[in-house]
């Protein structure tokens, strides 16, 4: 029998924990507990594991040398309290976005991972698009000169029964937002991580079209300006009639960047290059994009050391959201 290559733990058996676990056997590792506070989810998750343990609370999962890696797949406002119980006992821990519901809490989350020293992980999992990551070779590159502006959309279709169906999405206390901290927040990534850090935010944001069921925005612009004193601007709404593949436009001296779907790449001279995803997302929920297992397998490939998408680096787009909104 292979042995796996690490055991893990899945706290959170919600609606994308199906994505972690697969995620963790596809890498080679195996799944040794799942955890949720709610029985019924508890009992429905991983049917097909039916001799896996099953905890109704995290700290069940404490002090086990059978748990060498935790995902915390829970509500926003669960992140920061699941987490630090593991990262204090330097258990590597993999975050689901954003890094929590509020500044405060990732502010703490981000000073007990450096003074533990422990691996945090947090899963923007679009940056391992193959298309996020030629733009980002490609701008580093200099080939098209430096980033004069950049523009990110996200227009995306949720609706009040979206809400319904997990209360907490909707809510400033469970979520920290709305369409910025749930949806836009990895397109924000994106841009930040491609133009540079952001050094100043600011933004609109309204609840438009679903004020009866959530208290949270549905809809929300950012302007962004970059150390390099570039600016940015991001659209985002959660009232498009459709899911869109969201977009960021990216002018450089020298050309053009549209990543999309696929990234197309022009130059000043009109001749264009087109880079696509070697594999695709289906299914109804493909806005999710392909790469998750991807991010898992290199979180699980050595579980010593800093991972790069960590609490800091996670921190970042968290704060340019919260500028816009203020709370
Ligand atoms: N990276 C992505 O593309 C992506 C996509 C979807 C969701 N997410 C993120 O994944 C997380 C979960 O989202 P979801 O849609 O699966 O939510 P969900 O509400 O469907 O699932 C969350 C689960 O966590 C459980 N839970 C709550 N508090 C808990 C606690 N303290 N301990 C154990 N279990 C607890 C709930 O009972 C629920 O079953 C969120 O952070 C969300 O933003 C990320």
């Amino acid at each position: 029998m292979m042995t796996p290559r690490h055991r893990a733990a899945l706290i959170g058996c919600g609606d994308i924990s199906a994505v972690h676990l697969a995620g963790i056997l596809a890498c080679g590792s195996e799944l040794v507990a799942l955890c949720d506070t709610d029985p019924a989810r508890l009992a429905a998750a991983a049917p097909a594991l039916t001799a896996i343990e099953r905890v109704s609370d995290h700290r069940a999962l404490l002090g086990r040398d059978d748990v060498d890696v935790v995902h915390v797949v829970t509500p926003h406002d669960q992140h920061v309290p699941v987490a630090l119980d593991f990262i204090g006992q330097r258990t590597p821990v993999l975050i689901e976005k954003p890094l929590a519901a509020s500044l405060a809490e990732a502010e703490r989350l981000v000073a007990a991972t450096a003074s533990a020293g422990a691996r945090v992980g947090v899963t923007y999992q679009n940056r391992y698009n193959a298309t996020s990551r030629a733009a980002k070779e490609l701008i580093t590159s200099g080939r098209f000169g430096r980033v004069t502006q950049a523009l990110g959309r996200v227009l995306w279709h949720r609706t009040a029964d979206y809400y319904r169906a997990r209360p907490w999405r909707g809510t400033w206390d469970g979520s920290g937002g709305g369409v910025l901290i749930n949806q836009a927040i990895h397109t924000i990534d994106l841009v930040q991580w491609l133009v540079g850090d952001v050094v100043d935010a600011t933004g609109m944001w309204g609840t438009y079209g679903l004020a009866d069921t959530i208290e949270v925005e549905d809809t929300a612009t950012v302007a962004m300006t970059h150390a390099s004193g570039v600016r940015s601007v991001l659209l985002a709404t959660n009232l498009n009639p459709t899911n869109d593949p969201p977009m960021i436009e990216i002018a450089l001296e020298g050309g053009t960047l549209r990543l999309g779907h696929e990234l197309v790449i022009t130059a000043a001279d009109g001749t264009t290059e087109t880079i696509t995803e070697s594999r695709t997302a289906t299914g109804a929920r493909s806005y999710w994009g392909a790469s998750h297992g991807d991010l898992i397998a290199d979180f699980h490939r050595d579980l010593t050391g800093e991972f790069w998408i960590n609490p800091a680096e996670a921190y970042k787009s968290l704060w340019i959201l919260k500028q816009v909104l203020g709370r």
